[in-house]
């Protein structure tokens, strides 16, 4: 039996597992002292079963200590492992210290994780310098990959598309689409200069002016990749593009900034549940949760998982 808790903000997320995998939900609350420390109490305590907490991890720092204190109590009291169902992962992308003197937050952050988690599910992390999860995370890690479903929505929703990536690192989900539309596709170059201030190099795009441009990236987060890819796109002669990300972070006013740059249409997957977030991607984690569920305890590993159609 798996028992499912949601931290604060993953209830609807949550019940589409319950739903879908006929799972067992329980009550977690989280009590916030005037002096801003969280108690977290569990309604009903885990019968020597898997208990598995269900946190998507954007905007991570208020949630990390929460996290890592609900999953310390449940192991107390009598799980038989602990799992964490984390749709987007968060500070995968420091993955190098690529000026002197930061932190690599990645192994840092999978440390973190990994003291209190027996495994781990999600989606897309941003794998780009570190072939798999296990590089970064010491406990049993599965990736599920959102392109069958992209892949899905966009063969629904775009005629004739041509799939392009703003940047070298989304060609890894940008060519699995493709393939699974059997539709053309090309990859930018990108220079990043600071947090809001990207460079996007598009060549080799004029044969395909007939389609309807699709940007695919993994995550939408200051908008400002997105937004140049699209520049680009206008001043070739392009239609608006669809704009879809894996995950849809949106710092602060980046959706509206998206709209007024002159996005067609922005969807996301539901790692992060929102306006935009069209694109459900729960079936595959219920058949993940099924796997590592029956599976029996392990060390680190790596699977892939794909379930759409
Ligand atoms: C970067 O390596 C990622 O794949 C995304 O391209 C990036 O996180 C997008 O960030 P922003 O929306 O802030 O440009």
């Amino acid at each position: 039996m798996t028992a499912l808790y949601a931290m604060p903000g993953n209830e609807l997320f949550t019940e589409l597992l319950i739903q879908r995998g006929g799972h067992v939900g329980h009550e977690l609350h989280l009590h916030q002292f005037p002096d801003g420390e969280t108690l977290v109490r569990v309604e009903s305590p885990p019968a020597h079963e898997d208990a598995v907490l269900v946190c998507t991890l954007d905007h991570p720092d208020p949630k990390i200590v929460p996290l890592l204190m609900a999953a310390a109590t449940l192991r107390e009291l009598g799980a038989t492992r602990v799992g964490l169902i984390a749709p987007y992962l968060a500070y995968m992308r420091q993955d190098t210290r690529f000026h002197a003197g930061e932190a690599i937050s990645a192994p840092i952050f999978g440390a973190l994780l990994s003291a209190r988690f027996d495994w781990l599910l999600t989606i897309d992390p941003h794998l780009h310098r570190y072939a798999n999860l296990a590089q970064a995370y010491a406990l049993d890690g599965r990736v599920i990959h959102a392109a069958p479903r992209i892949a899905q929505w966009i063969s629904q929703h775009v005629a004739s598309p041509l799939i392009i990536g703003p940047d070298g690192e989304s060609a890894q989900w940008v060519s699995d689409v493709a393939r699974q539309l059997d539709a053309p596709f090309v990859v930018a170059g990108k220079d990043r200069l600071g947090d809001r201030d990207v460079k996007v190099h598009l060549h080799g795009i004029d044969p395909w002016k007939g389609h309807t441009p699709v940007l695919v990236d993994d995550i939408i987060s200051s908008g400002h990749t997105m937004i140049e890819a699209m520049r680009l796109l206008a001043s070739n002669g392009f239609q608006s593009p669809v704009c879809i990300g894996v995950h849809g972070i949106f710092a602060q006013d980046a959706l509206e900034k998206l709209h007024a740059a002159g996005a067609d249409r922005i969807v996301t997957c539901n790692t992060i549940v929102g306006d935009t977030s069209l694109i459900d991607i729960s079936e595959d984690m219920v058949a993940a949760l099924a796997t590592v569920s029956s599976s029996a305890p392990a060390g680190p590993s790596e699977t892939a998982t794909a379930g759409a159609p």
